[in-house]
């Protein structure tokens, strides 16, 4: 028997949509189809539907919930608190990639878990989130992030701007923020999914956040502290950007490719 293709909606054609996009083309093509897609630049919906094989609909949000079971977010904040209502109204799952968004409505994701509708959110940019998943039912005491970033890569950040924090002609590393993960994400949108996937996984904790912009590193750097009852971990990952985005880290695409692979596929590894 054949069976029915999973539909696929991607909302958001840049660094990540485009490399997922990609990959459910030519990956999951067995499984899955890339059935439409959506950016609120309609070139860039157009340039990215002439590198796949699927050729998907271009369309708006709204159509693309209809007519798609599984729709990833890979757009902004705005977008994806738009994409949860969006996932409720229409019961679809969802993949969200702008993870504060997840953090902000809490009480969305209480109503998704009621209605079963699954939201996922990728492990990203870091490692470590299977641990953290096991220790929320465990006794985590403390969880701490140290990000550290070129300059270049908090370029345009509003915060910085308000307290007239001046990065050019940095020479040695600067902390230009500290403080929780709330006050992280509302202030670094676009730098800090990292701590709301921390603060998620671990069962809604507050993750203690430190950014650093460094004229010494090339990558983003995220230190990772959880003090537990259970067990201590201490990670380090350097990220290298991704090809089209240097705010986006390279890990955080695969990472996202990986969960599909997981979602497609009957053996899965990791917990
Ligand atoms: N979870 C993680 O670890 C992780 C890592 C990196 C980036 N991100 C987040 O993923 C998102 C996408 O990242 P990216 O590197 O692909 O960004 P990008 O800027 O390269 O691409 C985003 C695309 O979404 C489109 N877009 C933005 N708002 C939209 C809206 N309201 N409706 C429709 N289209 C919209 C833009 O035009 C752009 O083409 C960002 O919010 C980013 O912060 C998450």
């Amino acid at each position: 028997m054949k069976m029915k293709k999973t539909k696929i909606g991607l909302l958001g054609c840049g660094a990540i949509g485009e490399e997922v996009a990609l990959f459910i083309d030519n990956q999951l093509k067995n499984k899955a189809v890339l059935h439409g897609i959506c950016d609120r630049e309609e070139e860039k919906s157009h340039a990215l539907k002439n590198k796949l094989k699927s050729k998907p609909v271009i369309c708006d949000m709204e159509n693309l919930f209809k007519e798609c079971d599984l729709l990833i977010e890979a757009a902004s904040i705005e977008a994806a608190n738009s994409a949860l209502k969006n996932a409720l109204k229409h019961k679809k799952s969802l993949i969200v990639l702008s993870i504060g968004a997840l953090l902000n409505n809490r009480n969305l994701l209480d109503l998704a878990d009621k209605k079963n509708i699954n939201i996922y959110a990728p492990s990203g940019a870091i490692c470590g989130i299977d641990g953290v998943g096991a220790l929320s039912l465990g006794n985590i005491k403390t969880i701490a992030l140290k990000t550290s970033k070129p300059p270049q890569g908090l370029v345009g950040v509003n915060y910085l701007k308000q307290k007239n924090i001046n990065l050019l002609n940095l020479k040695n590393e600067m902390l230009v923020f500290q403080g929780g993960v709330s006050e992280a994400i509302k202030y670094f949108p676009q730098n800090i999914n990292v701590a709301a996937t921390l603060s998620l996984a671990a069962g809604n904790k507050n993750v203690q956040v430190q950014i650093y912009a460094d004229p010494k590193v090339k990558t983003n750097i995220h230190q990772i502290t959880i003090d537990a009852q259970e067990t201590n971990i201490s990670i380090t990952v350097k990220n290298a950007p991704s090809k089209n985005n240097p705010k986006t880290s390279a890990m955080a695409i695969l990472s996202t490719q990986n969960l599909l692979k997981k979602i497609f596929s009957s053996v899965k590894i990791g917990s």
